[in-house]
């Protein structure tokens, strides 16, 4: 039986793009059951209605009241029994319950805990990573819990640097590493291979 799985997005919906490719072309032991929005107007969105998967945009805003936006998130993944949770440029900070500790995955674009935490996203990352003059970035899958970007880390790679970057060549050579990394995090949790013991991940 395929991993019920449900993608939480905030924008352009690439990330969810690429498992849905990954899953037409059978490369994913998974099935996406319900992609969710933090907002009406993200493009994700429009991808996954597109492939016919079930799509909601939030009634209430995170900023507004998060504790609403956070049970309204929550009602939906559990009437779609979704088994694990992943968040594809998802830009809000969950609550998460008990039940679903170490079922939701995250995907960042550097090797935490560098350049991560609170209103670190997307193309923020990889200016802060060129600002700083770092020779290597990479690719974080993790667990998430409470806080931004600390959960057990599952999978992390680099990526070098190179003097002619842009933040976007950069984000295109990250981007490129983030689309089999996140495929192989579903695959290996699918699987069971997944252990978590603390704050350490083991592959089986
Ligand atoms: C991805 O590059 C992902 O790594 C990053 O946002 C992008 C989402 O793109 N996530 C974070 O920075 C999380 N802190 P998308 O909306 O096109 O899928």
């Amino acid at each position: 039986m395929a991993l019920k799985i449900a993608v939480l997005l905030s924008g352009n919906g690439t990330t969810l793009q690429n498992l849905i490719d990954k899953q037409a072309a059978g490369m994913l032991d998974a099935s996406i059951v319900c992609v969710i929005s933090s907002r009406p107007d993200a493009f994700g969105l429009e991808r996954a209605r597109k492939h016919d998967i079930p799509a909601f945009a939030t009634q209430h805003k995170f900023r507004e009241n998060p504790e609403a936006f956070n049970e309204e998130i929550w009602s939906t993944i559990r009437e779609h029994k979704a088994e694990l949770v992943v968040l594809a440029g998802f830009m809000c900070l969950l609550q998460i319950p008990k039940d679903y500790t170490n079922k939701i995955i995250n995907i960042h674009p550097s090797l935490i805990p560098a350049f991560c935490g609170k209103g670190m996203y997307g193309d923020k990352v990889h200016q802060a990573v060129l600002d700083y003059g770092v020779k290597v970035t990479g690719v974080t899958v993790h667990f998430v819990d409470n806080e931004y970007d600390q959960g057990p880390i599952i999978l992390q790679e680099a990526v070098p640097v190179f003097d002619a970057d842009t933040p976007e060549l950069l984000a295109e050579r990250v981007q490129a590493k983030e689309r089999e990394m996140y495929m192989r995090a579903v695959q290996l949790f699918a699987k069971g291979r997944v252990q978590v013991d603390g704050r350490k991940v083991k592959i089986t």
